[in-house]
């Protein structure tokens, strides 16, 4: 790529980038440029090999460089650029890896009085405590972000051989502006930093002699690792920065008077949430950024027991994404109540903050929302990040596609190979300007406009996505957007629609919606989700001696397959108090042990039970007789291949399960039904839960790995399911 690469400052960042570009054939001389103060240093990286050669004179370092890289610290910046003006190439690239950026341009600004077009600030956040050329290392920066900061005259062809390089180095690369760019690692390295130096300052003036550094193996040690950072560089790097560091020091110091408070106040459930949202949110960026680093939960299940007791499983999902969208558009404020507080559905309440609407909570299951009216969301400034949720992508996608502004939706990997085109061709023939990979998948890049046009569409598929899309495209749309569905689907959005005064038109098997209408905001409890007391009524039904009633469950006659199907079963449900809550019906559902007989599963009942099946092939596991599933291709295409996954694990488990193309036949046995064993939940929350109750009628222990994902809709389950018997860990 370049015939020679000049390194100004070869110490940890300059040495392991000038290995990198060795390792990868990137440059075919590679030279520094030093003060002499430091010879020892670069003699060593001589020796090393880490460059081929070093000067103090700065005109013999530059000769013929096609590539200059600055890693001084950034305090030494402008002079290292006065010393490079009178030598400057026009034909080079020059770039630096400085972690402040506003002050680097600053410093050329004061040497140049512009910026050359082919100066590309950059800054690769990647580093270590250690420091020095002794410590570079040819992978630092692999698979590690990489932030390039152009300006107005920055040139794109520096620009993209800067992306180049920095990509042949294997690093991620992001674009960003330079005040954006400070704001972010104020926020994310330079104000931790300073928190580890002052914690330490702090408790190692008290007694460094005593007690602390000798059983410093516990959080201080992890919490404290960056303070053995070098001080020069950091100082250089906060005095940069000072302007973005300072508002969120203020920011941290009422967190902490909040925290102070609480324990003051004994305010032990305020403190509880405060915890638990650190350790949820922080999670989350796990899962987001770093597979690697988040934490991975395995749940073992001992055999047997039985389940007893009351419980209300936490709010309906569909309707949580629905409450919020919807609160979002409305004009006026919207209180919810029963609000899933799980990954899913926060992940839809975040994309409408990051549109520009405020969203207090949730707290405890509370949310507020400061509706922004139907024209008042506003461009986010990333991608959306939808992690595993569907329902928020195709929801979204035809949401944003009558929008002024462009968006981009973006997801986890199994989110990412679902398939998208269902909800992006109908878009399309309403007039929206969208686009997937060309397999069909996200991320979805979606131009925004004002020219949506109403279709009449009839769907291929039983899907509440689609219509949902489709309904809220409509309320963007000129003239009528009319959507028939092939077999009833859950219609949270219509009632949720009609909920906040907006007109939609139901016949039948046809919804019908226009954009004359206007939300108005309003109240909404969110009853308990069926499909996660679906767990339930399939434990209390298969394990002997059990009696469960579950409290106020939404039983809206578009999602109560599970009971039809459980009841044809023999299964033993009793339906109790039934009542209407904010337009939805809503029941407490008492179910007690019965044994259960296979079944085949009318195909008419599959749409209205469609996340309950993975479940269900537990029942049927456990049942007398063959149950056999048709009609349900969908399965296929859940957050895993609900058919293959459960029909693997099932094996696995000594159950005689075999998948169809559009469902599975199970040989359900009464005694001995399920064998033990270990299983995997393929990123999907539900079969993570239906392997754990298959625990109640195994005949030894299941083993499930990578259940972190059951926050994504249930993150009580476990403490839910134990409370009622499970034995789960
Ligand atoms: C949902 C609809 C269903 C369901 C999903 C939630 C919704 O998906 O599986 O968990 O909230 O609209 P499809 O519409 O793809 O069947």
């Amino acid at each position: 790529m370049f015939k020679k690469i000049c390194i100004i400052g070869v110490g940890l960042i300059g040495g392991s980038i000038a290995k990198a570009a060795r390792e990868k054939g990137l440059a075919q001389n590679i030279v520094a440029f030093g003060r002499q103060q430091g010879v020892d240093n670069l003699r060593r990286a001589k020796q090393l090999g880490v460059i081929d050669e070093y000067y103090f004179d700065i005109k013999s370092a530059v000769k013929d460089a096609d590539c200059v890289i600055i890693t001084t610290p950034v305090g030494a910046m402008e002079s290292i650029l006065r010393q490079l003006k009178p030598f400057w190439n026009e034909q080079a690239l020059y770039t630096d890896a400085g972690s402040t950026k506003g002050s680097v341009i600053d410093a050329v600004n004061a040497v140049f009085d512009y910026v050359p077009a082919n100066f590309i600030p950059a800054h690769p956040i990647a580093g270590a405590e250690k420091s020095g050329v002794e410590a570079a290392k040819a992978d630092l920066f692999r698979g590690k972000r990489l932030i390039i900061t152009p300006v107005d005259s920055s040139c794109s062809q520096a620009v993209d051989k800067t992306i180049k390089f920095w990509q042949a180095i294997g690093s991620n690369i992001s674009i960003m502006d330079v005040e954006h760019h400070d704001a972010v690692l104020a926020a994310t390295s330079h104000l931790p930093h300073i928190l580890a130096f002052s914690l330490v300052n702090m408790l190692g003036k008290k007694d460094e002699q005593e007690e602390i550094f000798k059983y410093a193996a516990g959080g201080f040690k992890d919490f404290t690792r960056i303070a053995s950072s070098d001080p020069t560089m950091w100082l250089d790097i906060c005095m940069a920065n000072k302007k973005q560091i300072i508002p969120l020091i203020q920011q941290l110091k009422t967190e902490l008077s909040g925290i102070e408070q609480m324990l003051t106040g004994d305010e032990s459930q305020q403190l509880f949430q405060t915890f638990t949202y650190a350790r949820q949110a922080r999670q989350r960026f796990l899962n987001q950024f770093d597979k690697n680093m988040s934490q991975s939960i395995t749940f073992k299940v001992q055999p047997g027991g039985s389940m007893r007791g009351k419980i209300r499983v936490p709010g309906d999902k569909s309707m949580s994404h629905r409450s919020i969208m919807l609160g979002s558009l409305a004009e006026g404020t919207t209180h919810v109540t029963g609000f899933l507080n799980a990954d899913d559905a926060l992940a839809t309440l975040q994309a409408f903050r990051a549109m520009g609407v405020k969203i207090e909570g949730p707290e405890n299951d509370e949310v507020i929302i400061h509706g922004v009216g139907k024209h008042g969301l506003k461009a986010p400034k990333d991608p959306l990040y939808l992690g595993n949720s569907g329902t928020s992508m195709r929801l979204l996608s035809g949401l944003l596609a009558g929008q002024n502004f462009d968006s981009v939706l973006t997801g986890d990997e199994s989110l990412s190979s679902r398939p998208m085109k269902r909800v992006t061709a109908p878009l399309l023939s309403m007039g929206a300007q969208i686009k997937t990979q060309d397999d069909g998948t996200a991320p979805i890049y979606i131009t925004g406009t004002s020219e949506l046009k109403g279709i009449n569409y009839h769907m291929p598929m039983a899907s509440a996505q689609v219509k949902s899309c489709l309904l809220l495209a409509g309320m963007y749309a000129d003239g009528e957007t009319i959507v028939t569905e092939p077999a009833p689907t859950r219609d949270h959005t219509e009632r949720m629609l009609n909920g906040f005064s907006y007109p939609v038109k139901r016949d039948g098997a046809v919804a019908t919606i226009n954009s004359k209408g206007k939300l108005t905001a309003c109240n909404i409890d969110v009853p308990s989700d069926i499909s996660s007391a679906a767990f339930f009524l399939v434990a209390a039904s298969i394990a002997a001696d059990s009696d469960v009633t579950l409290k106020h469950v939404g039983i809206n006659p578009t999602r109560t397959g599970i009971i039809d199907i459980l009841r044809l079963m023999g299964a033993n449900i009793e339906v109790l108090n039934e009542r209407i809550v904010g337009g939805e019906p809503v029941a407490d559902l008492h179910v007690v042990y019965s044994q259960l007989k296979g079944i085949d599963i009318p195909e008419a009942l599959v749409p209205l039970a469609i996340d309950e099946f993975p479940v269900l092939f537990v029942a049927a596991a456990c049942a007398e007789g063959q149950t056999r599933l048709t009609g349900a291709k969908e399965l296929r295409v859940k957050e895993c291949d609900r058919i293959q996954v459960m029909a693997d694990g099932l094996q696995q488990l000594g159950v005689d399960a075999q998948p169809t193309e559009d469902g599975m036949v199970i040989q359900g046995k009464t005694m001995d039904s399920i064998g033990g064993g270990e299983v995997y939940s393929h990123d999907d929350h539900r079969i993570a839960m239906s392997f754990s109750i298959a625990g109640l009628r195994a005949t030894a222990a299941i083993t499930i790995h990578d259940c972190e994902n059951v926050n994504t809709s249930f993150p009580e389950f476990r403490e839910l399911a134990t409370k009622l018997g499970l034995n789960l860990t």
